[in-house]
């Protein structure tokens, strides 16, 4: 069984935990743009390619399929979930199989106001969200929104430029210089992440672990707590059931008054994945199954609540030849 990782970057411990579960026969490959991406030299080879918005960037990346006999392939930034989605069948015809979510749903992901919509429209709880000030001061006048309130970019990642506003003067000010920002209501309560697995065969979710996140740090998750709660899993449930999500998922909500609203949705391994790993849940193992054809069985909640993760900081020193 053969893995490629995609814009491994920094994910050490994903490029670990796959060599774990191929094992000695299985060989995992990992890519980067970047040579001194530390993760690509965890793997059994590395391949250094150009950026994904280059035209030749799919072509690059199946070569290395055929290469190295890839049985699947995932990545782990979300620009490239899309641009993998929409190739599907270009690595279905040489046997590859893509570990992610359909081209629609990466594409609604990625868009905090279209994932936003699709919430509204099919009945979740979720935070109350604008993409025009028009709209946002009729519903400031109305009440059913108040400052502060959050404003980021409807397309960001990692925690950039989120910020907390608490007047329309600055809101304004942001609006007027900035493209593409979103004004969503702002949680004071806990965050939580959900790393589910839906499986590729069933389409069922056979794997879920919910954290409520103590600390966050360039925008990962940095300290966080194991917890169980029937109520959120059944709602995990109806909602991976309804929108029809594929292979690793990570959920991010918000807790308000006991009742769970929905934030936002990274189609592939979060940062904080490593705490449900750590706690039982591997995933990878049931990405291997599906990719030798076999489905899993449903197992949700099978870790123990109360367990800390608490991340550290680690260095990799190696000569690195820039030359070839
Ligand atoms: N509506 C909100 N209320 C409170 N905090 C928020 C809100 N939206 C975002 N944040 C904070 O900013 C972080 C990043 O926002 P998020 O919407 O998850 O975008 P991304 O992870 O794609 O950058 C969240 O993890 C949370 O800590
Ligand atoms: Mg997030």
């Amino acid at each position: 069984m053969n893995i490629l990782l995609l814009s491994v970057g920094t994910r050490n411990l994903i490029v670990r935990y796959f060599k774990r579960v191929v094992g000695e026969e299985g060989r995992v490959v990992a890519a980067d743009m970047q040579r001194i991406a530390p993760a690509i030299y965890e793997a059994d080879s590395r391949y250094i390619v150009p950026r994904i918005a280059d035209e030749r960037y799919i072509d690059i990346v199946l070569d290395i399929c055929r290469k190295e006999k890839i049985d699947g392939v995932l990545s782990l930034i979300d620009p490239e979930l899309s641009l993998l989605a929409e190739n599907e069948e270009r690595f279905r015809e040489i046997g590859v199989t893509i570990i992610g979510s359909s081209y629609e749903l990466c594409e609604r992901a990625l868009n905090k106001m279209t994932m936003f919509r699709w919430l509204r429209e099919n009945g979740y709880r979720c935070a109350l969200s604008y993409d025009n000030l028009n709209d946002f001061y009729a519903d400031l006048r109305d009440g059913k929104i108040a400052y502060p309130v959050v404003v980021k970019p409807i397309y960001g990642s990692a925690s950039i430029d989120v910020l907390i506003v608490h007047d329309s003067e600055m809101l304004e000010m942001l609006f007027a210089r900035h493209k593409d920002l979103m004004i969503q209501e702002y949680f004071d309560g806990f965050e939580i992440g959900a790393d589910c697995y839906i499986d590729m065969i069933s389409g069922e979710l056979v794997s879920v672990f919910t954290k409520k996140k103590l600390l966050m740090r360039s925008g990962e998750t940095d300290k966080s707590i194991s917890f169980k709660d029937e109520k959120l899993f059944e709602l995990i449930e109806r909602f991976c059931d309804d929108s029809g999500w594929k292979g690793q998922i990570d959920i991010d909500l918000f807790e308000k008054d006991g009742e769970y609203y929905f934030s936002e949705v990274n189609p592939r391994f979060g940062g904080g994945y490593p705490h449900a790993y750590m706690c039982g849940c591997d995933h990878m193992a049931l990405i291997v199954n599906n990719l030798r054809g076999e489905r899993n069985e449903k197992h949700i909640g099978c870790y123990e609540d109360g367990m800390y993760m608490m991340k550290y900081g680690d260095v990799s020193v190696r000569r690195i030849d820039t030359e070839d």
